[in-house]
């Protein structure tokens, strides 16, 4: 048996207990809502999850890239939807992948739609360009404001277009991520969905049919209490979880199923911290919870199989290679850490080393690209 303590440091551990019982979890309680399932995987970029997350059923996949895109075409992935502002220096590519996937794609601007009405005629393809119009419902990052007459004309615009398949609205609600409390998660969950809900039928009532609704965030999906109007949801980061969750309250710590092994590199005698090779390479810079009080660049833990963290001990600030740990440890020792936000540690990362208690069952490549 190979074991975690044979490992070099950095590696990102995956455990598969916890993958799998996170991956059941979602699916039961997207076909509980009545919504079909599109998970993103962003998250995990990972052949092996995705094929796991199909197996148990799901609608197609959601990417942020178009590296992601060829990646999970190349391996089966046939229906794929490229949640991310159309960027018009990768139309030929969109072009290509459209040719033998069904691909969708997302539009907030007249632009955009001008763009992709300029790629030819789809519609006589086998394989139409479907295109969600992106809605704004709250976090105010990207989409249109359904309240606007643009968003109404730009619906319009795409229900009636001769050359794209509309697929009908879409939205993300990352602002369930300011949290800071459950509450407010589910307030956030709520407005995406009364939104977004609300907006379809001021489609309607305008003659515009809408075939879809589309939303998606892990903490709005962990606490929503109902999801009517809503036709799919995408959430990515549910199959890992990480500490900007556990501190939401919409996961526990023995829900995470991503964490950082990481040695001690240096300890100078008599100080109260320690150095570890687990730096933003490897953790990102993602400043996790909005806690002033106790600001965490990534937590420790104390007994992993218990799923209990350091109360003291956690990462206090990162350069690039180098982890500055608040405790004082021997040098040569080793720390597990559990991040802050698991989409962006993976993404520093070429492969999981795929755990079962301590014990290396598998090594998953993690296909990272634009
Ligand atoms: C457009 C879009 N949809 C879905 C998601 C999935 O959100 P989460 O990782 O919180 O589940 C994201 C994440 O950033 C996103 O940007």
């Amino acid at each position: 048996m190979i074991s975690i303590h044979d490992l070099p440091t950095p590696a990102l551990l995956l455990d598969l207990d916890v993958l799998e019982a996170n991956l059941r979890r979602m699916k039961e309680r997207t076909a509980a809502l009545g919504v079909a399932l599109r998970p993103h995987v962003k998250t995990h970029k990972c052949l092996e999850v995705a094929e796991r997350q199909r197996a148990s059923g799901v609608a197609g996949i959601t990417v942020s890239t178009l590296y992601e895109a060829r990646v999970f075409a190349d391996h089966g992935f046939d229906d794929l939807t490229w949640a991310f502002p159309v960027i018009f220096s990768r139309l030929p590519e969109v072009r290509k992948l459209a040719e033998r996937v069904t691909l969708r794609l997302v539009v907030d601007s007249p632009e955009a739609v001008t763009a992709l009405e300029g790629l030819g005629n789809f519609r006589r393809l086998r394989r139409p360009l479907h295109v969600w119009l992106k809605v704004d419902c709250g976090y105010h990052r990207a989409g249109v404001d359904p309240e606007s007459p643009a968003a109404l004309e730009l619906a319009r615009r795409l229900a009636g277009s001769s050359s794209l398949h509309f697929d009908g609205i879409l939205t993300h609600s990352g602002h369930a991520y300011h949290g800071p409390t459950r509450a407010e998660v589910a307030a956030a969950a709520e407005q995406e969905r009364s939104v977004m809900a609300g907006f379809a039928d001021r489609l309607r009532q305008e003659g515009i049919a809408v075939p879809g609704v589309s939303v998606g965030s892990t903490p709005a999906m962990a606490v929503v209490e109902r999801l009517d109007g809503v036709t799919e949801a995408r959430p990515g980061n549910y199959c890992f979880h990480d500490f900007a969750q556990v501190a939401l309250g919409t996961c526990g710590v023995r829900d995470c199923a991503v964490t950082v092994l990481a040695s001690v590199v240096s300890h100078r005698p008599g100080e109260d911290r320690s150095v570890v090779d687990a730096g933003a390479l490897a953790l990102s810079k993602d400043p996790g919870p909005e806690r002033p009080e106790r600001p965490t660049m990534g937590e420790v833990f104390a007994d992993y199989e218990a799923g209990v963290l350091e109360e003291e001990a956690r990462l206090v600030a990162l350069s690039q290679e180098h982890g500055i740990l608040s405790a004082p440890r021997p040098v040569g020792s080793r720390v597990r850490i559990l991040p802050n936000h698991s989409c962006l540690t993976a993404a520093q990362f070429d492969e999981y080393a795929v755990v079962r208690g301590e014990e290396i069952v598998d090594r998953w490549r993690i296909w990272r690209g634009r």
